[in-house]
């Protein structure tokens, strides 16, 4: 029987790719138009409320993406892409899978020591894991902040690449994340 190359990323990996994606954007989003609202006042108080509840959806998923990409074949980069590219390529991809992770937690550790709503869309509220540390609060609410910067790069690197890739280069870059393309059947 021939041996079947992996040309994508497995399927739940992709499925979970692409939902990230909406669900970052929109985080990243409404957390850039709260940032320069005043505290205390509406909408901003409601779609913290979103934020906060899509960012705590985020980490778990992230959880899950992070056990499927260690547990599923990766597939070979594209033979025309020199070391610098691959090199920035793997850089881009570290760079967002430390962000998927430090977002949410240092957002969930300044919002629980704050003492601020920690509301799962209107239902249930997130257990606090540390209550009443002022230091904490800020040390958690400055790294937020000056990690939202390299959030705001890396995304637009990601998607600047994507477009050149697909677009100039036409290396089926694109067509490793695509749903539906390759033949890893694993996940
Ligand atoms: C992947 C998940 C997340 C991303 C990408 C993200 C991104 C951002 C961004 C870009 C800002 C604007 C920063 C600024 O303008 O200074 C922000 C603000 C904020 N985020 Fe997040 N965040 C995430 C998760 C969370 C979580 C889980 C919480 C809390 C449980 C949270 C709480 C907040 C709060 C309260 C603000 C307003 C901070 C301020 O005005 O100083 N975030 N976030
Ligand atoms: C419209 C938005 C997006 C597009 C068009 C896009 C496109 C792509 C493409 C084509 C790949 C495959 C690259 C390769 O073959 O190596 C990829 C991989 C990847 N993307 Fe995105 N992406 C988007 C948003 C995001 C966001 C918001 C994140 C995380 C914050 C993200 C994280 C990743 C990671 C970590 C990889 C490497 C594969 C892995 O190990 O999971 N992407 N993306």
């Amino acid at each position: 029987m021939p041996v079947e190359e992996t040309t994508a990323y497995a399927p739940l990996l992709r499925r979970i790719h692409w939902a990230t994606a909406v669900l970052f954007i929109a985080a990243m989003l409404i957390g850039f138009y709260c940032g320069l609202q005043q505290p205390g006042t509406s909408p901003r108080r409601e779609l913290l409320e979103v934020h906060k509840s899509l960012g705590m959806t985020l980490l778990f998923l992230s959880v899950l993406r992070l056990m499927v990409r260690l547990a599923t074949k990766v597939p070979p980069e594209p033979s025309s892409l020199s070391a610098l590219v691959r090199l920035a390529a793997r850089l881009n991809h570290v760079a967002l899978y430390a962000i998927l992770f430090a977002m949410p937690l240092t957002g969930y550790a300044f919002s629980s020591a704050g003492g601020y709503s920690l509301k799962y869309f209107w239902t249930f509220s997130w257990p606090r894991l540390v209550t009443d540390s002022p230091q904490i609060a800020h040390a958690g609410e400055v790294t937020h902040d000056a990690l939202a910067y390299l959030v705001y790069a890396a995304v637009a690197v990601h998607i600047a690449a994507t477009f050149w890739h697909a677009l100039v280069k036409r290396d089926g870059t694109l067509a490793r994340m695509w749903p539906g393309a390759g033949h890893d059947r694993s996940i």
